[in-house]
C-alpha cells in the first residue's frame, strides 16, 4: 500500500494522526488537529544525493570543526546555547507572546554586530520602523544589523543566501509562508515546511538561523512543539510578563546540555543578563516569615537558591479544599501533603494550601521536596524557619529524606550567599563549606524537630512518625 501523503498533526503537541478527530489522541487537546501535506520526494532525488559526493569517512580522519562557535557578550546566552552560536545550526526560541523573544534576539543581534559580524533580521510581525524603535531602546542601532520586513520564505531565503550573514533571525516562523505549499501562515504545513527549508539552507551555507515560535493556546496557529524534532536546539523563554525575571531554558540541544538555563531581567532598556540569580531571587526574601523556606535547586550545572512560600488556610465548611501550586508541580504538592499527613501527623485535609515560588521561577527538582514540606509545616503552625537556613533533600513516601546529587555545589552556593545552616540528608558525603553548619536528618519528622526546636504539635509525633531508614 502506498504511504498516505496526508496526515493530521496536532498544533499543540506536534503528534501525528492518520485520521482527523475533534480531540488529539495524544495530548487530548480539542480542535487542534490540522491537515498536514507531506512533501513528495522530488523525482531525480537519487542523482541529487550522489551528486553532493557525500562518502563515509573514518571517524578518526574527520577534520575538526572548521568554524568554531561564536560566543556572545552575555555568558547567560552562551551557557544555554552550549558555549555560543554554532554555524549552520537552526535554533528555535519559543515562548508566549510578549515574554520578550524579539527583545532577546535583538540583543543577540547587537552582540554579533558589535563584534564585527553581520546579522539579517527578517520580521513578519512588525514593520521595519517598529523593529528599529525597539532596537533604539535597546541601544542596538548597529549598521551590521540588516532588517527585512518580509513574510515570503523565498525572499527570506534569497536574502540569507545573498547576504551570507553571521546570524539570521526569522521573527516569527508562524508569519512566514512558502508559496509552494497550501495553507495560511501559521498552519502546521507552512510552519513545518518553512522550518525544514531553513534547516537545509542553514546547513548548506553554514549560517546559523534563529527562529521565533509563539506558544499560543489557540489551535489555529501551530506552536513550537510541531518543530521540536526538526530544529537542532529548542530554547524556551519563560517568565511572568508582570515580573522582571526571564528564564531561557534549553529543552533540546544538539550542541550542548539540554538542562541549562540562562537568567535575564526585563527592564526599561530591554533585557539584562543576571549572572547571579540567587542574589536576585533572595534579594527581597522576607526572613522569619512563617511559610517561607529557602531551597537550593540545581538548574543544569548551576545551583540556584530559591525561596518557596506556602500559605495554609482552613477552608470554609462544605467547600472543596484548594491546592494551588505556582512554580512547583501540582502532583508533587499533592504527594508531599500526603506525606506530611501520614508521616508527620500534620493535618491538612480541611485546609487550602497555596504554594508559590518567588520570582516566577519553576522548581522541578525533587531536592526541593523537604523545603516545600517544611514551608507548609511552618505556615500551618505560624512558626518561621530559622534565619539563614537552607533546606535540601528529596522526600520519599515513607517520610525518609533521600540524598540528592551535587550537594557540595548547593552548599557552596548557600555559603556564598551568607546562609549559615543547612538541613541535609543524613549520610551525605559532601564537604561542608566553612561558615555553614550542616544538620543531617533522616526523616521528615527529624527535619521538623530540627527546624522547629520545641515541638510544634504535640511532641509525640516524632516517635510516632519515626521510620526506619537503611
Ligand atoms: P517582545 O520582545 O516584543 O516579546 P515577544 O517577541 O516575545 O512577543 O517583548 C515585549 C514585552 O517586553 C512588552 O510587554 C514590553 C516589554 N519590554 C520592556 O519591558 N522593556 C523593553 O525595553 C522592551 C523592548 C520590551
Ligand atoms: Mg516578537
Amino acid at each position: 500500500m502506498a504511504k498516505p501523503t496526508v496526515t493530521f498533526v496536532c498544533t499543540e503537541c506536534g503528534g501525528g494522526s492518520l485520521r482527523w478527530a475533534g480531540q488529539c489522541p495524544l495530548c487530548h487537546a480539542w480542535n487542534t488537529l490540522q491537515e498536514f501535506q507531506q512533501r513528495k520526494a522530488p523525482s531525480g532525488r537519487r542523482q541529487a544525493l550522489t551528486a553532493t559526493g557525500a562518502r563515509p569517512v573514518p571517524l578518526t580522519e574527520l577534520e575538526p570543526e572548521a568554524s568554531p562557535r561564536r560566543a556572545l557578550a552575555w555568558g547567560e546566552l552562551n551557557r544555554v546555547l552550549g558555549g555560543g552560536i554554532v554555524p549552520g545550526s537552526l535554533v528555535l526560541v519559543g515562548g508566549e507572546p510578549g515574554v520578550g523573544k524579539s527583545t532577546l534576539l535583538m540583543h543577540a543581534a547587537q552582540q554579533v554586530a558589535r563584534n564585527g559580524g553581520r546579522v539579517l533580521y527578517a520580521t513578519g510581525e512588525e514593520s521595519a520602523q517598529q523593529v528599529q524603535m525597539r532596537a533604539r531602546r535597546l541601544d542596538a542601532l548597529e549598521p551590521g544589523i540588516l532588517l527585512l520586513a518580509e513574510n515570503d520564505l523565498d525572499a527570506i531565503c534569497e536574502a540569507i543566501r545573498s547576504e551570507g550573514p553571521q546570524l539570521a533571525i526569522v521573527d516569527s516562523i508562524q508569519t512566514v509562508t512558502d508559496a509552494g505549499f497550501e495553507g495560511s501562515a501559521g498552519s502546521v504545513t507552512q510552519v513545518r515546511e518553512s522550518a525544514a527549508r531553513l534547516m537545509r539552507l542553514a546547513k548548506e551555507i553554514a549560517v546559523p538561523i534563529f527562529l521565533v515560535g509563539h506558544v499560543t493556546k489557540d489551535g489555529s496557529i501551530a506552536g513550537p512543539r510541531v518543530l521540536e524534532h526538526i530544529v537542532d536546539t529548542v530554547l524556551y523563554l519563560e517568565g511572568d510578563r508582570r515580573q522582571e525575571l526571564r528564564i531561557l531554558r534549553a529543552m533540546k540541544n544538539r550542541f550542548g546540555s539540554a538542562e541549562e538555563i540562562g537568567v535575564f531581567a526585563m527592564g526599561e532598556a530591554g533585557l539584562e543578563e543576571v549572572p547571579d540569580p540567587s542574589a536576585a531571587l533572595l534579594g527581597n526574601a522576607v526572613t522569619a516569615s512563617p511559610g517561607t523556606a529557602v531551597v537550593a535547586a540545581l538548574e543544569g550545572t548551576r545551583p540556584i537558591l530559591v525561596e518557596i512560600q506556602s500559605l495554609v488556610n482552613i477552608a470554609g465548611q462544605n467547600s472543596i479544599v484548594r491546592r494551588i501550586a505556582n512554580g512547583v508541580d501540582i502532583n508533587r504538592l499533592h504527594m508531599l501533603i500526603a506525606v506530611l499527613e501520614k508521616r508527620a501527623k500534620i493535618k491538612l485535609g480541611q485546609s487550602d494550601v497555596f504554594v508559590n515560588v518567588a520570582g516566577g521561577i519553576r522548581v522541578s527538582e525533587p531536592a526541593a521536596d523537604l523545603g516545600l514540606a517544611l514551608s507548609i509545616a511552618s505556615n500551618l503552625n505560624s512558626r518561621p524557619l530559622p534565619d539563614g537556613l537552607v533546606v535540601i533533600g528529596e522526600l520519599g513516601l515513607a517520610g525518609e529524606v533521600r540524598r540528592v546529587g551535587q550537594l557540595e555545589r548547593r552548599l557552596a552556593e548557600a555559603a556564598r550567599h551568607g546562609l549559615t545552616r543547612a538541613l541535609i540528608p543524613a549520610g551525605s558525603k559532601a564537604g561542608r563549606p566553612s561558615g555553614l553548619e550542616g544538620i543531617e536528618v533522616r526523616t521528615l519528622a527529624e527535619a521538623i524537630s530540627a527546624a522547629f526546636p520545641s515541638p510544634i504539635t504535640s511532641g509525640r509525633f516524632i516517635t510516632e512518625a519515626g521510620v526506619s531508614v537503611s
